[in-house]
């Protein structure tokens, strides 16, 4: 390739090496280069929020960033949430709130809830609105978008309680093996009450 530059490309994880044209789009780098199809191209100038990804944490246009922009960034996109077996929670959160009729924006849908999920994990209905008010979906008239968006934070909220629960209990357990049942309870393990 005449006037390519190399780039390196941390995507869902995984390290790419490959040589570019300057003017190369994200999207078509992810979509054409790399086979990643999963993010899509709507409007291609920065309207709908189909091709939504994050760069480095932000979610950005990937059809209004050139690849060699994102040379050395991590870039996240929907193939990284999760599998047909193990989906992530936004993904479960929209299959059973029925958050998507053709699917064409759910890519970009999916990707800006995550980024406000991540900023953001206890959002309001307004400030989910707000988050999404860049990504453009022609069938489901947004409710149960927001509604699943909704129920994916209370989700993760719900499984945030339960590790920290979970580690308690085993820092509880680790304390009685070390110092015995009085440092589970609480005490210090060694004093066995008010001196006489
Ligand atoms: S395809 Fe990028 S914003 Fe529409
Ligand atoms: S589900 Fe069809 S465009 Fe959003």
């Amino acid at each position: 390739m005449s006037g390519g530059r190399t780039i390196h490309v941390t995507v869902n994880g995984t390290r790419f090496e490959r040589e570019v044209e300057p003017r190369r789009l994200l999207a078509d780098f992810l979509r054409e280069d790399l086979g990643l199809t999963g993010t899509h191209v709507g409007c291609e100038h920065g309207v709908c929020g189909a091709c939504t990804v994050l760069l480095d944490g932000d979610s950005a246009r990937s059809c209004l960033t050139l690849a060699v922009q994102a040379d050395g960034a991590e870039v996240e996109t929907v193939e990284g949430l999760g599998t047909m077996d193990s989906l992530h929670p936004l993904q479960r959160a929209f299959r059973e709130h029925h958050a998507l009729q053709c699917g064409f924006c759910t890519p970009g849908m999916l990707m800006t809830a995550l980024d406000l999920l991540r900023k953001h994990p206890s959002p309001s209905e307004a400030e989910i609105r707000d988050g999404l008010s860049g990504n453009l979906c022609r069938c489901t008239g947004y409710e149960h978008i927001v509604r699943a968006v909704r129920a994916a934070a209370a989700a993760q909220a719900t499984a945030a309680q339960a590790t920290a629960a979970t580690s308690e209990r085993e820092a509880g357990g680790a304390a009685a093996r070390r110092h015995g049942p009085a440092a589970a309870a609480g005490g210090d393990g060694d004093a066995g009450g008010e001196p006489a």
